[in-house]
């Protein structure tokens, strides 16, 4: 049973892939852990060597896990189709082969099947979509879904581990700088260019995830709306998105407007989700970003009715997006593969 698995950036997700498979005591044979560059890491006290990834020296792998950076510089586009000749399975974290008809887009709560359907490559979706789809799949499968709405507020680590520490630096450096003053004479923008985002993140928020394309919509945005098609196996659903960057380190939060394909009780729908895998539904208590962070579900909170229509509800839920948003997926799909 035992795999020879091969992780593919050690970023933000990458690291948290290497500790998820130690966590989850996944049947590792060897395990190989490349970036761009080559040094020894530490994570939660084990010591992991980083090879400079090369275009040779793919041999023997039978999972790899790419979790590099985007687009034709990024590290699944220059050699996921490598360790795929050599016979590995690639498990991509990234955004380039999610709607390739070829490619299962996998979350495995809710269309573990579409794994076992592979050839060579299998795409983990967005973070968004991820929290999203397990939040409404037990829904979806018991009372279909002809719409939603959502608006996420992002965490800044979702752009990548400098992002988060974009936050840290912005943040101290306000700190430093109105050390002596009073709340009503604080200066609170920056003197210096932000380092990561184009706005300023500490204290203060940003209405645009990924660049502008169609209709006034990110591409953060669009991927929702056909991740989210696809993984359902349903073109007909409506549904838009409203991205926003927030100041939190790690955890995303999504208000989600739903209408189920047929009419549901409130009861029904507090069933579908106390019975949904890797969701944690709370009737009467709320989550939050600090608390989630680290674990493993879904948590939904504040399922209630909308007031303009007779079957739409809201709900809220938040997710570590460095987990089930990405590195716990693409282990769960790995999972799926053994
Ligand atoms: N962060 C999230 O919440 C999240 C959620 C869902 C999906 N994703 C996706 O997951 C992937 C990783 O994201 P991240 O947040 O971990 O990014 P990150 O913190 O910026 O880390 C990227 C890692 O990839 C390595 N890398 C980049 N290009 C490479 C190349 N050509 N060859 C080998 N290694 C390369 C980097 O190597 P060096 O360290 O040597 O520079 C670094 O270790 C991205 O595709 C991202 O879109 C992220």
């Amino acid at each position: 049973m035992k795999k020879n698995l091969a992780v593919i950036g050690v970023g933000a997700v990458g690291v948290e892939i290497l500790r998820i498979l130690k966590q989850r005591k996944f049947p590792v044979g060897s395990l190989r852990v490349f970036a761009r560059s080559q040094r020894d890491i530490e994570i939660d006290g084990q010591k992991y060597k980083v090879e400079a990834v090369d275009k040779e020296g793919f041999d023997g792998i039978d999972i790899a896990l790419f979790a590099g950076t985007e687009g034709e510089k990024g590290a699944s586009v220059l050699y996921a189709n490598k360790f795929i000749e050599k016979g590995a399975v690639v498990i991509d974290n990234g955004n380039d082969f999610r709607l390739r008809k070829d490619v299962p887009l996998v979350i495995p709560e809710v269309n573990r099947q579409a794994a076992l359907s592979h050839k060579g490559l299998i795409a983990n979706p967005n973070c968004t979509t991820i929290q999203a789809v397990t939040a409404l799949g037990g829904i979806h499968k018991k009372f279909g879904l002809k719409s939603f709405m959502l608006t996420s507020f992002q965490a800044t680590s979702g752009a990548g581990k400098k992002a988060a520490e974009s936050l840290w630096n912005e943040t101290k450096a306000l700190v430093e700088k109105n050390k002596n003053r009073g709340f009503d004479a604080l200066d609170k923008i920056l003197d210096e260019k932000p380092e990561c985002f184009d706005e300023q993140i500490a204290f203060n928020i940003i209405p645009q995830i990924g660049g502008f394309t169609e209709e006034g919509y990110t591409s953060e945005e669009w991927k929702v709306v056909y991740e989210s098609r696809k993984i359902l196996d349903n073109p007909d659903i409506k549904i838009s998105a409203t991205c926003i960057r927030v100041p939190v380190f790690t955890s995303h939060s999504e208000s989600i407007y739903f209408t189920p394909s047929k009419k549901v009780s409130l009861v029904e729908l507090e069933q579908a989700l106390n019975s949904s895998e890797g969701v944690v539904y709370l009737k009467d208590s709320l989550c939050f970003p600090l608390q989630v962070e680290g674990k493993d579900p879904v948590f939904v909170c504040r399922l209630r009715k909308a007031l303009d229509s007779e079957n739409s509800f809201w709900l809220w839920c938040v997710s570590d997006n460095l987990r089930k948003g990405a590195a716990l997926n693409a282990v769960q799909i790995a999972q799926c593969l053994l």
